[in-house]
């Protein structure tokens, strides 16, 4: 039997994970919280806040400096998250695994030690429209300093990219092709394997910002073949500013430093200065200890579960979710792609995304109103914001069922 029919034949009892997620089972504004906002942050289970405050109480040093035992300790603990990340994405070495304090940090160290050694004037990084601003304005900022050029995939009414645009986008010029795997504001998921094998024909280097992918599927990184791949520790049941980089070993030994400090380097002197090698040339200064042993306990409580279950499990409740809301008077749903994860966004012509997502509030109901980062994507489909939906493993169709409620209500409360 493959790995996979393996695990899909694991059953799990996603009604008894709610359980681990104490603050699940809390009320807000007198009604039991219903948390749909897992988009912007996931919620943390006890054994990974367990292991946080063991760390705290009985493990605290610095890491990678100390001769003493407990640094030694703290060091190996540390450094245990870079093997779990390196399975849990099946790259081929832990080296070329990177911690930066999350996806956004993960993408600046890329557009600016990638873009600093390769981009020259009129190189051409193509991005998509349904792009976080988080894998925009840091290509904006190297183009401004390198004379590189942006290109954008358009998105067409579905919410889905324009492939045959992407293509006769791609050229000798194009450099970087930095693309969202799963849009945070539409849900899509986009076809990040095809689009990576066409950039590479035309020599051009992928990024993939995975951040809202890595807590929802099993993402292989030798699969895609994507030269880097990024990722944030608090949208997948870990804590904030922690996240990854992970970049293939060729380009990382290539690639200068990005910030300069303790720890990233090999020898200092006023004259030069020598750097140490990839991943810790890239990691300067004292980093978020808990945070990385914290992403570590994540990746054992989501391999416990196991992926294939959690994303058979989300996307049961995000089609029951989409199928729900699609029936309700006036909505009109902000994407309807082929292929969706987690996220369901919606607008009504009468009724304001924030009064929206107040009023659901005031019902216990915790979604996200706005651009969610994404104001091009939003301009795309003419809206100023939407409000967003986006599901976790250990939402139900209660959950669900609640926010169609609340909807109906906010409706009303309008009429
Ligand atoms: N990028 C996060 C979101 O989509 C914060 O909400």
């Amino acid at each position: 039997m493959s790995q996979t029919a393996k695990s899909i034949s694991k059953h799990v009892n996603f009604d008894q994970l709610r359980k681990d997620f104490p603050v699940l089972s809390q009320k807000m504004n007198g009604n039991p919280l219903v948390y749909l906002d897992n988009a912007a942050s996931s919620q943390m289970p006890v054994q990974v806040a367990d292991r946080l405050d063991h760390y705290h109480r009985y493990e605290h040093a610095n890491v990678h400096r100390g001769i003493h035992t407990l640094s030694q300790r703290a060091t190996d603990e540390y450094e245990e998250t870079r093997k779990k990340v390196q399975h849990f994405i099946n790259a081929k070495s832990q080296d070329e695994i990177i911690y930066t304090s999350g996806t956004t940090d993960s993408i600046n160290l890329v557009a600016n030690s990638f873009g600093t050694l390769y981009f020259k004037k009129g190189d051409e990084i193509i991005l998509s429209e349904m792009e976080h601003h988080a894998n925009i304005v840091p290509w904006q900022m190297i183009a401004q300093r390198t004379g590189a050029v942006i290109k954008v995939i358009p998105v067409d009414d579905n919410g889905d990219l324009d492939m045959e645009a992407y293509k006769k986008l791609l050229n000798s010029n194009t450099k970087m092709v930095a693309i969202v795997h799963v849009s945070n504001a539409l849900g899509t998921v986009n076809p990040v394997k095809e689009i990576t094998g066409l950039a590479h024909e035309q020599g051009a280097a992928v990024l993939i910002d995975g951040a809202q992918a890595v807590p929802h599927k099993t993402v292989d990184v030798q699969d895609l073949d994507c030269d880097f791949y990024t990722f944030s520790a608090h949208k997948m049941c870990g804590p904030t500013g922690f996240g990854i980089l992970f970049g293939k070993k060729e380009y990382l030994d290539a690639m200068p430093p990005y910030r300069g400090g303790g720890d990233m380097i090999d020898k200092v002197s006023f004259e030069e200065t020598t750097y140490n090698v990839a991943p810790f040339k890239f990691e300067a200064g004292t980093p978020p200890i808990a945070a990385g042993i914290g992403l570590g306990s994540a990746i054992d409580y989501l391999q416990n579960i196991g992926m294939d279950q959690i994303a058979e499990r989300e996307e049961k409740l995000v089609d029951y979710a989409v199928n729900r809301l699609k029936m309700i008077d006036g909505l009109k749903m902000i994407g309807t792609p082929k292929k969706r994860a987690s996220a369901a966004s919606f607008v009504f012509d009468d009724i304001h995304a924030s009064d929206m997502g107040t009023l659901l509030d005031k019902r216990g109901i915790a979604v996200r109103t706005g651009h969610h980062c994404a104001q091009p994507i939003l301009r795309r489909f003419n809206v100023p914001a939407t409000t967003r939906a986006s599901l976790s493993f250990y939402n139900t169709t209660d959950d669900v069922d609640r926010l169609i409620d609340g909807i109906e209500y906010v409706k009303t409360f309008f009429e």
